[in-house]
């Protein structure tokens, strides 16, 4: 297995130009897109579209009526042309009674746009501290020659809750007795910044620039642990080669 991260946003344009057919991505975007998707299908959301723009979401909903709108801008729910998204960004309003067997179609600042770089990709997996260990199991058991991690970001800067994620994700299938994998500068770069942060992660997430704008949000402050806990979702979420997410 050979293991490579994208550690910055800036790197998502030059994706196009690679031949993913070989490689399976895993996009990390911890605040919160990620996490929310991973949410979306435990408590039984039937796929996610994901996508970057708000004028695609309202075009899908046009024509399909029924399925939900979600998605943040600067962290708040998007009101659109007239129109209020039927929920946010935060993966504690998508309770099973909300979304169970829905369609729901998605854009958010960052985490939506990485998903869409990896087009083209042999598979693409939402990636969270919530199904880390179910993702890494993915990644061992399909024998994956070429992983690609992209850590989403904020904005036009690099997230370190992403790179952390990422991290421990490296940390994982490193420390299984399989044959070592071979890994790239930047990705061990994010298993070394894990590993100096593990013993006091909330902290050192708290610290980034998305955790700061959200824990300043009384409504949304929450959604920074809720998002940090490890593995209470041991599923995978994989966007197939339709764009859609689905368990
Ligand atoms: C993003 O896509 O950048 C994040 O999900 C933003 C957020 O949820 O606040």
């Amino acid at each position: 297995m050979k293991i490579e991260v994208i550690l910055s946003p800036a790197e998502l344009p030059a994706l196009a130009k690679r031949d993913l057919r070989e490689t399976v991505c895993a996009v990390f975007d911890i605040l919160r897109a990620t996490s929310t998707f991973v949410t979306m299908l435990h408590h039984g959301a039937r796929e996610i579209i994901p996508v970057s723009e708000i004028s695609e979401a309202l075009q899908i909903k046009k024509t399909r009526p029924d399925i939900l709108l979600a998605g943040e801008r600067h962290g708040l729910k998007i009101c659109a042309s007239g129109i209020d998204f039927d929920l946010g960004n935060s993966p504690r309003e998508f309770t099973p009674e909300k979304i169970r067997d829905k369609t729901i179609v998605s854009t958010t600042t960052n985490g939506t746009r990485a998903l869409r770089a990896c087009t083209g990709a042999k598979t693409v997996l939402a990636s969270s501290f919530l199904n880390l260990k179910a993702t890494a199991q993915f990644l061992q058991e399909h024998k994956t020659k070429n992983v690609l991690l992209i850590c989403a970001g904020t904005g036009k800067n690099k997230a370190d809750e992403d790179i952390l994620a990422a991290g421990a994700l490296m940390e994982l299938l490193t420390a299984r007795g399989d044959a070592r994998p071979t890994a790239s500068n930047s990705a061990e770069a994010a298993r070394n910044f894990y590993l100096e942060a593990k013993s006091h992660l909330a902290d050192a997430v708290s610290n980034s620039e998305n955790a700061q704008r959200l824990l300043a949000i009384s409504e949304l402050r929450d959604d920074v642990s809720f998002c940090l806990q490890r593995d209470i979702f041991p599923l995978v979420a994989q966007m197939t080669a339709d764009g859609i997410i689905r368990r």
